[in-house]
Formats: structure tokens, sequence, C-alpha cells
């Protein structure tokens, strides 16, 4: 048994003093440190430097791996001409990203305070590295392909690959998922098998959805500039679905959906109404061009969401605090201290809620999974600290998973 003692833990939204946890791999109490000291005489006692608040580890629920080896491969700005760059370069940038490159990405994002991810594959070729890692994966197996002549062969190929996730040691962390890649690229058919397969084997389930304005005008009309783009490189020119019957194929079976940038308040609203949840990248959302997310409405709708990094195919960090000030600025209109508490609560109980993972609260019986964040001074006002912890921070002085330190 471990007692950890910090000035502030992070409870309920509320920074709390004079509290401390006793864990193993798990949360065993939470209570004042002499009720613990009391009720653990033999306990490890780990003590955090002054001004440290202790937060449940955070977690990115969205982030793709494969693509770690852009830097400037791909072409910013605008959602098209950015999607024509990843099928210009994808080939090259697989065989450039090793997992080396992989594993440091997953060190970056552990040093920032993450402690679980949701790792969205399109070949299976980091689950090596997922398993490597220290960190909770959600393995999110990507079935991508909207050519029905394909869809066989390819559905054929995502069920390998979901077969090779389950098969991972539990020692690695890994949960085995199901992500569909978008309304645009996956045929109805084998969409409808995917989200069944998700239900019946309790997987978490993913999907980006109306990420760009390209993207409604297509499933919508069939025109704009998607038109173009699947002329040249699937030989097709009408969509295979519409966004009313792609919805819907995800209503019997919560879903974390990424984007919904260019989704209207009607498809918000359905989306809380069946118990969905929403990933807001706000990076890259910003540079790729696609708008602003109406976290407003989310807001006013009680649609829960999350803050993800999307991949370094869309960023220029897997850094969790380099998002949330990123979030500060995009949404610059929002009231900045609840706005500030609203993100450290999309990073760890929303979060956690997406991914189905028993972590992202400082709660008994959860995960030991722990971000230590010091402030550089004793905080003059304690309803400020959620701002001051992302204004102030880098990267966690400590990170705990399952009960042992691995920063
Ligand atoms: C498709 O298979 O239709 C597709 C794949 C990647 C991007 C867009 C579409
Ligand atoms: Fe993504």
């Amino acid at each position: 048994m471990k007692i950890i003692i910090a000035d502030y833990l992070y409870i309920d939204g509320r920074f709390v003093e004079n509290l401390a946890i006793a864990f193993d791999s798990h949360i065993q109490a939470v209570d004042l440190p002499e009720n613990l000291l009391e009720t653990y005489p033999d306990a490890e006692l780990i003590r955090a430097k002054p001004y440290t608040v202790l937060y449940p580890g955070f977690i990115n629920t969205h982030v793709h791996l494969e693509f770690s080896a852009n830097i400037t491969s791909l072409k910013f700005g605008s959602f098209m001409p950015w999607l024509s760059s990843v099928i210009e370069h994808r080939d090259d940038l697989m065989q450039e990203c090793n997992n080396d490159m992989m594993l440091r990405e997953c060190q970056q994002m552990l040093r920032s305070g993450i402690t679980a991810f949701g790792a969205i594959s399109s070949f299976g070729t980091e689950l090596e590295v997922c398993e490597l890692a220290p960190q909770r994966v959600v393995f999110f197996n990507e079935l991508i392909g909207s050519n029905a002549q394909y869809a066989d062969i390819l559905y054929g190929d995502f069920l390998e690959r979901i077969k090779a996730s389950q098969s991972c040691e539990p020692s690695s962390r890994i949960t085995p998922a199901v992500a569909i890649h978008a309304p645009y690229s996956v045929h109805p058919v084998i969409l409808q098998r995917a989200v069944s397969l998700a239900k019946e084997n309790n997987m978490p389930l993913s999907t980006h959805f109306l990420e760009s304005e390209a993207e409604r005008e297509w499933l919508t009309y069939g025109s704009g500039e998607f038109k173009g783009f699947f002329e040249q490189y699937f030989n097709t020119s009408t969509p295979v679905t519409n966004i009313t019957e792609f919805m819907h194929a995800f209503d019997t079976y919560p879903t974390h959906f990424v984007h919904c940038v260019q989704a209207t308040g009607e498809e918000l609203a359905h989306l809380q109404s069946r118990g969905h949840s929403v990933a807001h990248c706000p990076r890259s959302n910003r540079y790729l061009g696609v708008g602003r997310l109406h976290l407003e409405t989310l807001n006013e709708l009680n649609l829960p969401y999350s803050v993800a990094t999307d991949g370094l195919s869309s960023n220029d960090s897997l850094n969790i605090f380099d998002e949330l000030r990123a979030a500060l600025m995009l949404h610059h209109q929002a009231p900045l201290q609840p706005f500030a508490l609203k993100l450290l609560k999309a990073i760890t109980e929303d979060a956690a809620k997406a991914l189905r993972l028993e972590s992202g609260s400082l709660k008994v019986g959860k995960h030991a999974d722990f971000a230590l964040i010091s402030l550089p001074e004793l905080p003059k006002r304690p309803e400020e600290i959620a701002l001051w912890t992302i204004l102030h921070t880098r990267e966690a002085d400590a990170v705990f998973i399952e009960g042992e330190q691995y920063v």
C-alpha cells in the first residue's frame, strides 16, 4: 500500500485541501492523512512538493500514432487540400514512422500527464508500441472503405486487426475497440456490421463525424470539393450515405463522435439523446481550417465532450497542456475560470466515460492513475487553480499508472 499526500486533490471539479489517498493498483481510501496513516501504518508515504495538485491521470481520447512522422509533409490550412496531401504522402509517412518514433510520442504524452489514450489505428502497425507503452490504451481498430466491391476484403482485414488487439497480454493494458473512419469513407453495409460487432463485444466505439463543411456538402448534396476528390482518387461521384442514415446507425450504442464541428444543433441534440459523447480537437480543427466547435451548444444540450490532440497529422505536439491552452484561445468568448474547470473535467471524468475506463476520478475503486501538477507558487485564490494549472504546466511533476510511478 502507498499513501500520497498533496496540497490539493482534484475531486468532483473542486480542489480539496487536507486529504490524502491510499492506493495499491486501485484507489483504496480517500481520507485525512492522519486517518490513512493509522489504518495503513506500513504504507509507503509519498509527499508531493508544495503547491502540488493531485489529479486523476489525464486521458487523450483520440490520437493517430501512425502519423507521428509528419512535420511538414501534410498541407495545413484547409480540409480538402490536407486530405489530398494525406493520400499523397500516406505511404512515405508510414515508412518513416517506426516504433522508436511512436514510443517517443507516448513518452511525450506521459510527461504531460496522459495515463490513458485512445489510439486510432488504420493499419495495426502501432499495436506493439501500444503494448510497450506504460499507458492504458483503448486500441481503436479503424474500418475504412466506401467502395462496395472491396468492402468484404476490407472488413476481413479489419477483423484480423481486431483479433490481434484481442490477443494482447492483460499487462499491456490494451482494450480492443472499434473506430469507423467517417461517413464519407465507410460503406453502410460494413458500417452496420462493425457497429454490431462493437455492441456484441461491449467494445468502445468511435467515429469521425462532420469535421468539415466539404463533408457536410458532399453528404447532403453530393457536390463540393469532395466530388473532385472522389473522382480523382476513387473513380466515383456519389456519396454512399447521408448524414441522417449514418448518425442513426449508432442509435443503439453510445459512441464517441470526433470533431462534429459542422453538426447542427438538431444533430447534436440527437447525439445527446442517444447517450453519445464528442471528442473536441481544438488545434486540429484550427490547423485544418474546419471552423470552431460550438461548445456553447454542447453545454446547453448537456452533451459531454472530451478534449483530444488528434494525431501529429494535424497537430504540432501530443502534449495535453498545449491542447488545453489552445482551447482557451480558440473559445475566446467562454468565461475563463469556469471554462478552465470544464476543460479539466473533459480530460478526466468525461474522457473516462467516453472510453469506458475505470479511471478519470479520485474515487475509491478507480485505477490508481495519477498526474501530479506542481504550481510555481502558492495560488493566491484557490478557486483559480484550474486556470493556473493549464497556464503554468508543460509537464507533470510525477505520473502514476496502476499505482506504479513512471515519471
Ligand atoms: C474511401 O475508402 O472511400 C476513402 C478512404 C480514405 C479517404 C476518403 C475516402
Ligand atoms: Fe482523427
